[in-house]
């Protein structure tokens, strides 16, 4: 037999799916590792999916999407960047992701550069090395709020960079970007002639300050990134979009021709319900995701061990740093010695290096207990610092 493709080969393998693994092999673990919303799907939307398939809308549609999904992203759309979006400048995907791999793979030449952030979304060096481009890091520091360094990201653009991919909230770090970072971003993918890719999927989930669209500074070079999987509880439905001129939205649509053809009919009437209907589970979800936020503030910001309070998303980036143990053995050994299953920092870049992420998707109690878990075991390893709780990271 001919062997497998090499690159296919070589694509890192996901540190949380390890640590899943792993976890579902004992007993009594406190889940802190998966980036899923802990709600169902609120049920007037599972109630439209449920129309939409008995009235036949259970065919294929076309690659970017259906019409009622695409005019009811582009009016939320003209809403958050205060100009009128039009239909063809929506791909409608198969989730967030999908979006991503199509656009990267309509703007890269093998080769080509990508920047993306450290930490950051695996999932970015995958699409991009399975459309042989590169990635290349640049660092998001603890020790700076998880603030982009506008200068570091100026250094490594060279001639080969194509895109910047942005993600704002933040996954892992729960960083929400001011309106003058936003503007800096968009700033030098300017200077540079870029494109800036801006994944905004957790747009919705805001506790401190509000979520900046980058494409507000400039709708030509932005291409702005979203779905219902965060906002809506909707992941397993897998629908997101891509707001772009047309050109890039056709090409992407081509793409898709060899990949999923459409996203399914049924979950895009499901999204469209959810972009039109009532929006009052969003803001339920986001506020019980703020209450845990808090929870985890009071919990591991005393100890020391939170580098900064996450502002969005519902991610919080536990630094154990001071034990000097590597990540991957640090979630294998919460997990063997405290039953704490949390991703670990490595499987988002050489910057989060010695820390372990933890979801704020899971209960209440469950995720205070798992705090006072990862404390037994940071005073048990070394890992407590003797500092203060940390300022925000409003930038
Ligand atoms: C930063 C980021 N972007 C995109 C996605 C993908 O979302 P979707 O379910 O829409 O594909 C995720 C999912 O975890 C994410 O964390």
């Amino acid at each position: 037999m001919k062997p497998l493709s090499e690159l296919a080969q070589s694509l890192p393998r996901s540190g949380i799916r390890e640590v899943m693994d792993l976890a579902r092999q004992m007993d009594e673990v406190i889940m802190l590792a998966v980036g899923e919303p802990s709600f169902n799907t609120p049920g007037h939307i599972i109630e439209a999916a449920a129309e939409a398939a008995r009235a036949g809308t259970t065919k294929y549609t076309p690659n970017a999407g259906l019409p009622g999904i695409r005019s009811a992203v582009a009016e939320r759309y003209s809403k958050k960047f205060g100009r009128q979006v039009m239909p063809a400048e929506v791909l409608v995907t198969a989730g967030a992701v999908n979006a991503l791999a199509a656009i990267v793979a309509a703007i890269a030449e093998e080769g080509d550069e990508i920047l993306i952030p450290d930490p950051g979304w695996p999932n970015y060096v995958s699409m991009i090395e399975l459309a042989r481009a590169v990635p290349v890091r640049y660092p998001l520091r603890a020790e700076e709020g998880y603030r982009p360094d506008i200068a570091a990201m100026a250094s490594r653009i060279t001639p080969r960079t194509k895109a910047i991919v942005i993600n704002n909230p933040s996954n892992p770090t729960g960083a929400v970007f001011s309106s003058e970072t936003v503007q800096a971003l968009v700033d030098l993918a300017r200077k540079h002639d870029l494109w800036l890719i801006s994944d905004e999927v957790y747009e919705d989930l805001v506790y401190e300050g509000s979520h900046v669209p980058a494409a507000r500074f400039d709708p030509d070079r932005v291409i702005t990134v979203s779905g219902v999987s965060k906002s809506y509880a909707m992941t397993g439905w897998r629908i997101g979009w891509a707001i772009t001129n047309p050109e890039l939205v056709a090409l992407c649509g081509k793409i898709q021709e060899a990949i999923v053809s459409c996203p399914s009919a049924v979950s895009q009437a499901a999204a469209e319900a959810a972009v039109r209907g009532p929006q009052d589970a969003v803001e339920e979800m986001r506020l019980a995701y703020q209450r845990r936020r808090d929870l985890v503030r009071e919990i591991l910001g005393p100890a020391g061990l939170l580098p900064a309070i996450p502002e969005g998303a519902f991610y919080a980036m536990v630094d154990l740093r001071p034990a000097g143990i590597p990540s991957r053995d640090l979630s294998r050994m919460l997990l063997e010695e405290e039953r704490v299953a949390a991703a670990p920092g490595s499987t988002f870049g050489d910057e989060a290096e010695g820390m372990v992420r933890i979801s704020l998707a899971t209960a209440d109690d469950d995720l205070a207990e798992g705090c006072r878990r990862i404390i037994h075991f940071a005073e048990r390893h070394g890992a407590l610092p003797k500092v203060a709780e940390p300022a925000g990271v409003s930038v």
